[in-house]
């Protein structure tokens, strides 16, 4: 296992307030930053925004403001709803960061000097002429339009731009990027989503990388009437934040692994690798898109009004159900459909029932025969957890988080079937002895859970660890926590506070 961890969100458009979608890549790449953590890795977890261009220049002006100052208001309030949902992100990039604008121009310095594989210059001027869709800060093709307007931006006008530009030529990078696809050189993930990578490769356009008309933007650094395209510098982002060119840790963390959504993987599973290619940049480890959110089975638009707020979600029902039931509805890479009513009935059963009750449950029990408990070695739950461990860690190396999560209600779920079966509210006045066997198993396996859960839900998972040793030590190794008998001191048992009230369905 590599020592270092590096994973990236996609830098968010400072246009809107971050929804439920863009919390959804957020809080799995923090799970996957956490527990990367507590595997021992050292780890760089890089999310930030995205502030030039168009789109963003408009929305400063329908508000009446300077962009600049837009943007300082709407990254901070990106900052915010992270904190809100406790992201442990490593560092926050703003494109309009002096740190970033540097190092663009240093790898666009490096890109104007490059030749592509068949000897060609990586940069050159051309004409552009065609469609473009501010909406998406995007070219468009004939075939990507439904009546001349952009279907993710129907509300919008496209633009027919003709002007002379500067161009990246990405189409002399088709045959290497196919090999080092085929080869596993990078990885883009899931399948469905590398098969249309390696279609559109049989169809590589070169890229218009600046823009006369866009004030808002870093200038070429060659050519000052223009600036740079707001997709181009902002997929520089990935580096530019680990300090490219020699900065410590772009030495030490890059290359990285990016999470989107698919609406944005050909710009990092095609452009972004040609680009690191021309400037002789390691490739990303894995471009992994997740899928799409469709809300009570529409697409979440502010035009139909159902834009979910993941800070007044955290508000009613806590951040740990939100962070829970994000990643547990449906695998990471298909789409799905979430709705307030299904989150709701998931609330209770999983949370409120499922693994509340159970904490409550046991805690309430060892802690009322503290003093008789001592360490079982040879427990039914021992297995329990151990099959739970082996399906758990590897789940997450492949982004399973479902499967990860379904892993640890099943120990739950066990736990639940051997209180029937021993019924310890019996034992209390028949056996004492089996009592104190059966509660200090069940205790030990709650520290599994607690351990289990810590990335993904991190405050239920400490006040778990916490109610049962007093403090969450966090100074162990993977291996001694995931070891079985790691309880030993019972007498810190605590009975916690209620961790998921029930909701009432309205
Ligand atoms: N600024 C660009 C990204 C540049 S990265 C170098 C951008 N920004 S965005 O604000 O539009 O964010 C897009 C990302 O938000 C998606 O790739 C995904 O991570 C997330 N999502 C936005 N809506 C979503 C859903 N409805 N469902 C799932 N993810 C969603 O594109």
């Amino acid at each position: 296992m590599s020592k270092s961890f590096s994973i990236t969100t996609p830098i968010y458009y400072v246009n809107d307030k971050p929804h439920i979608g863009h919390a959804y890549t957020t809080i799995a790449a923090d799970v996957l930053a956490r527990f990367h953590r507590l595997n021992g890795q050292e780890v760089f977890f890089l999310t930030g925004t995205d502030e030039h261009g168009a789109k963003i220049a408009q929305a400063a002006e329908k508000k009446g403001i300077a962009p600049q100052q837009f943007a300082d208001e709407q990254a901070a309030h990106f900052q915010m709803v992270w904190d809100t949902l406790n992201i442990s992100n490593d560092d926050f990039i703003r494109t309009t960061e002096e740190r970033h604008e540097t190092a663009v121009v240093a790898l666009l310095n490096t890109l104007k000097a490059a030749k592509t594989p068949l000897g060609n210059d990586f940069v050159y001027e051309g004409e552009y002429e065609g469609t473009y869709c501010v909406g998406c800060e995007s070219y468009k093709t004939e075939s990507d339009l439904v009546d001349d307007r952009c279907p993710l931006h129907p509300n919008m006008e496209t633009q027919q731009l003709k002007e002379t530009n500067w161009f990246f030529r990405i189409a002399d990078y088709t045959d290497v990027l196919k090999e080092k696809l085929a080869a596993g050189e990078y990885a883009v993930q899931p399948d469905s989503r590398k098969n249309e990578m390696i279609s559109l490769l049989n169809d590589l356009q070169d890229v218009a990388i600046s823009r006369r008309s866009v004030e808002w933007g870093i200038a070429v650094p060659w050519d000052s009437d223009q600036t740079v395209y707001v997709w181009i510098e902002a997929l520089m982002n990935y580096v530019t934040a680990l300090g490219y060119p020699d900065g410590d840790n772009f030495k030490k963390f890059w290359p990285s692994i990016h999470l989107m959504a698919k609406d944005i993987t050909k710009f990092h599973a095609v452009i972004w690798p040609a680009i690191l290619l021309a400037a002789d940049v390691p490739l990303p480890k894995l471009v992994y898109a997740h899928g799409f959110f469709t809300i009570d089975g529409q697409k979440m638009s502010k035009s139909l009004g159902n834009v979910v707020d993941p800070v007044g979600l955290a508000e009613e029902y806590g951040v740990d159900a939100v962070r829970f039931f994000l990643l547990s509805e449906f695998p990471f890479g298909n789409d799905g459909d979430v709705s307030v009513a299904k989150f709701k009935e998931r609330y209770n059963s999983f949370l409120a029932n499922g693994l509340g009750n159970v904490v409550a449950r046991v805690l309430t029990m060892a802690s009322k025969h503290k003093d008789q408990l001592q360490p079982v070695a040879d427990h039914p739950l021992k297995p329990v957890v151990e099959q739970a461990w082996q399906q758990y860690g590897p789940a997450l190396e492949r982004l399973a988080f479902d499967e990860a999560i379904t892993a640890i209600w099943r120990v739950l779920a066990e736990c639940d079937g051997y209180i029937e079966e021993q019924k310890p509210w019996e034992l209390a006045k028949t056996d004492p002895a089996q009592l104190a066997v059966v509660l200090a198993g069940l205790a030990e396996t709650l520290r599994h859970v607690g351990w289990m859960l810590l990335p993904i839900m991190p405050d239920t998972a400490e006040k778990i660890l916490t109610a049962l040793q007093g403090a969450v030590h966090y100074d162990q190794s993977p291996q001694e926590l995931q070891q079985w008998g790691g309880l030993t001191d019972f007498s810190q048992i605590q009975k916690p506070d209620v961790l998921f009230p029930r909701h009432q369905a309205q």
